[in-house]
């Protein structure tokens, strides 16, 4: 088929339900950079998950307003030792994220926002984090923006619902800053998204 079919197909293609975009060219750049997998998480899976982190949580107190931080309202852990349960769902995550031979992070990131907690737009230091980006998001849902950082016209909205899995990788990491919008702004286009308690358990591969 022609070139020109191609593209015709892709401009009348819906979006998957959970990315949306500003233009269809951006979207189908990022098609394989920006990917949402909605209910990868069983119901029984992110219990096992949230039952484990809560009490480690709970030790740690919300931290607010620092006024140059990315991440406002929020605790963390970085997690080395999980149980099995725990350690077969996170396999789960290496193996439709990360290609075999990329090395991972040892400890796996866990991040609480509290209701009114958000992330600003930042990219992940290079220092401290390779070329992917694999975070499961639990309890509540949120919206991820990615905007790109030269041309700010240029943006993706993911939707993570509870027990959704994430992947930002190459141009969607290197390329476009990513956040989580607060309550008041959170918003999947026109569909109001409200933003609860949210964690998210976030793999990243080495740098
Ligand atoms: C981060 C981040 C996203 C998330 O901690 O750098 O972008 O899903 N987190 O919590
Ligand atoms: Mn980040």
């Amino acid at each position: 088929m022609a070139a020109g079919g191609g593209r015709l197909v892709m401009r009348t293609l819906p979006a998957p339900g959970w990315v949306r975009g500003s233009d269809p060219a951006v979207l189908s750049r990022l098609r394989d950079a920006a990917v949402v997998k909605p209910g990868f998480l069983s119901a029984a899976e992110e219990e096992t998950l949230s039952r484990e982190l809560e009490p480690e949580l709970r030790r740690r107190r919300y931290e607010y307003d620092h006024w140059d931080a990315a991440i406002h309202g929020f605790r963390e852990t970085e997690k080395t030792l999980w149980s099995q349960a725990s350690r077969a769902i996170l396999e789960r995550v290496r193996a439709a994220a990360f290609p075999p031979s990329q090395a991972l992070l040892p400890a796996v990131h866990v991040l609480d926002l509290e209701r009114r907690g958000f992330i600003k737009p930042h990219v992940d230091s290079v220092k401290f984090c390779g070329d992917t980006i694999a975070g499961l998001s639990l309890l509540s849902a949120g919206v991820m923006r990615l905007r790109h950082v030269q041309q700010p016209g240029q943006w993706l909205e993911l939707l993570l619902e509870p027990g959704s899995l994430y992947v930002l990788r190459g141009p969607a990491r290197y390329d476009f800053s990513h956040e989580i919008l607060p309550d008041g702004e959170s918003f999947f286009g026109e569909r109001r998204v409200p933003r609860g308690r949210r964690i998210s358990v976030i793999c990243r591969s080495q740098p």
